[in-house]
């Protein structure tokens, strides 16, 4: 039955069938949030990109629409992003019915092929019909290439401050930003990056948006790079700047690098753009291009994060962006078992038994000690999760936790990160399983970690544990209801 086979997520989007990567043109418009994403609809394996197509009315159910964009004689369709043009400063549409404004990269494969290095343009599409179907603008390529290798992922949002239209894409080993007052012609303004941030790899799927600082009047930009490999566990992984942005260079004095999630599996992540309320709506890819081919499920590939809200803490002198589970999430969440208070004696360890952990929220405080946490089920797999105080070190150990063996660095290596930003004496832990995944958010979010798992059976018990007396509070097991029918 669709959506039942094994590994299925069942409160994440993953496409019907076929190949899936990034996320694509995130945009809301008319009560509906569009989720566009690399897709190759003839394989489960990467090939010729198209953008698919889904909505939501809430971000977390979602119907699955037909194929936006195809590749055409230009070449393929890698990613890019959507606006809403509602003054109609294209164009394209009309006053009265402005039209939506996809802008992404062309990828030509001849021209890759021939040796070439400006094989990637930038393309423009609009939509006339509230993103049902889409029309390629006849002036393609709008944004050219001299001779740019890795010259990709247009990023187009419009900037309230400066009024005008803001673009920012990677060029190999940084980022550019752009303006326009049309979103057809466009203006180079700034490099940024060579000597800054993480260079492991090439820099992929670049946005920029500005946060409020929590608790203050301070607003900053973040910059968020997605870059491959290079990533702190291996292979892909994004990274993000705190600075400031005048709509045409980004500026910011940080030296360190610092990483959207710690786990494995979060990757070319993006925001919404238009969202109600201004919230900030994060969505990344749940894989790794370590081994994104060779996952062990059958008619399908991977799957997109929850969709998180973004927000802006400063401790220390440092900034940091938490990321938290939508607030639409909740509704999906069935209380199964909750105990305001368990006490864990040194060396004790504490069971539950529940047969969906699989499709659940864990959630509780415990006090800034030693704790380890292990999901397991009949067949002997076992997810190992544990925070060290002393080190602040916090790991996933997924290399017993299931099917592992389908490429070599899945379950190599222990995945581990110094937590250096905690320095609360209370951690509240979020750990929410589906099928295949695992992602956890630490005291609101200020650490997370996304990880994919692919247990043999699903995980039937959880134990808990310390070396250390500890103190839980307020801990829930909560189902969470499927997502489809
Ligand atoms: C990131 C990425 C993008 C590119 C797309 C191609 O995962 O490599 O840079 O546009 O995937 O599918």
């Amino acid at each position: 039955k669709k959506y039942k086979e094994p590994f299925r997520p069942q409160f994440h989007f993953s496409p019907e069938k076929k190949w899936m990567n990034d996320p694509n043109g995130m945009v809301y418009y008319k009560g509906v949030y569009h989720l566009f994403y690399q897709y190759f609809p003839d394989d489960i394996v990467w090939g010729p990109m198209h953008w698919g197509h889904a909505t939501s009315t809430d971000l977390i159910h979602w119907t699955t629409k037909k194929i936006a964009l195809f590749p055409d004689k230009l070449g393929m369709i890698f990613s890019g992003s959507a606006v809403v043009d509602l003054h109609n400063t294209s164009g394209l549409g009309t006053k009265e019915n402005p039209p939506m404004i996809a802008i992404f990269t062309y990828h030509d494969m001849e021209g890759e092929k021939a040796g070439k290095k400006n094989y990637q343009t930038q393309g423009l599409a609009y939509s006339l019909d509230n993103g049902e179907t889409w029309l390629k603008y006849s002036g393609n390529p709008i944004i050219e290439n001299a001779d740019q290798k890795d010259f990709r992922d247009p990023k187009a949002f419009w900037n309230t401050e400066t009024n005008r239209w803001n673009l920012v894409l990677v060029a190999g080993d940084h980022a550019q930003f752009y303006t326009s007052q049309n979103l057809i012609d466009w203006k180079f303004e700034s490099d940024f990056g060579q000597n800054l941030g993480a260079h492991g790899g090439v820099w992929e799927c670049p946005d920029i948006f500005k946060l409020k600082v929590a608790g203050s009047n301070e607003e900053k930009w973040v910059l968020l790079i997605s870059i491959n490999p290079g990533a702190p566990n291996g292979g892909s992984g994004t990274q993000y700047f705190i600075g400031d942005f005048d709509g045409k260079n980004f500026k910011t004095s940080q030296k360190e690098v610092k990483w959207v999630d710690y786990g494995a599996d979060n990757y070319a992540g993006v925001t919404y753009n238009n969202t109600p309320n201004g919230k900030r709506i994060f969505v990344g890819w749940m894989s790794n291009w370590l081994y994104a081919r060779n996952t062990p499920t059958k008619n399908w590939r991977s799957a997109m994060t929850l969709p998180r809200e973004l927000s802006l803490i400063k401790t220390n002198e440092n900034y940091v962006l938490k990321s938290t589970p939508v607030e639409q999430f909740k509704k999906q969440l069935v209380t199964a078992y909750s105990k305001d208070l368990i006490a864990i004696k040194a060396n004790q360890k504490i069971s539950f038994d529940y047969p969906h952990l699989n499709q659940s929220e864990i959630r509780f405080k415990a006090v800034t000690k030693n704790l380890k946490l292990v999901f397991s089920n009949e067949t002997k797999d076992s997810l190992v999760i544990d925070y060290e105080a002393e080190s602040k070190i916090f790991s996933i150990d997924r290399r017993h936790s299931g099917i592992v063996n389908f490429e070599k660095n899945f379950g190599k290596e222990i995945h581990k990160t110094a937590m250096l930003n905690n320095n609360s004496e209370t951690m509240d832990y979020q750990i929410i399983l589906d099928w295949s995944s695992v992602e956890i958010f630490l005291n609101g979010g200020i650490y997370t970690f996304t990880e994919q798992i692919f247990p043999t059976t699903p995980y039937t018990q959880l134990r808990i544990q310390s070396d250390e007396e500890q103190e839980i509070k307020n801990f829930t097991i909560r189902k969470i209801k499927g997502i489809w029918k």
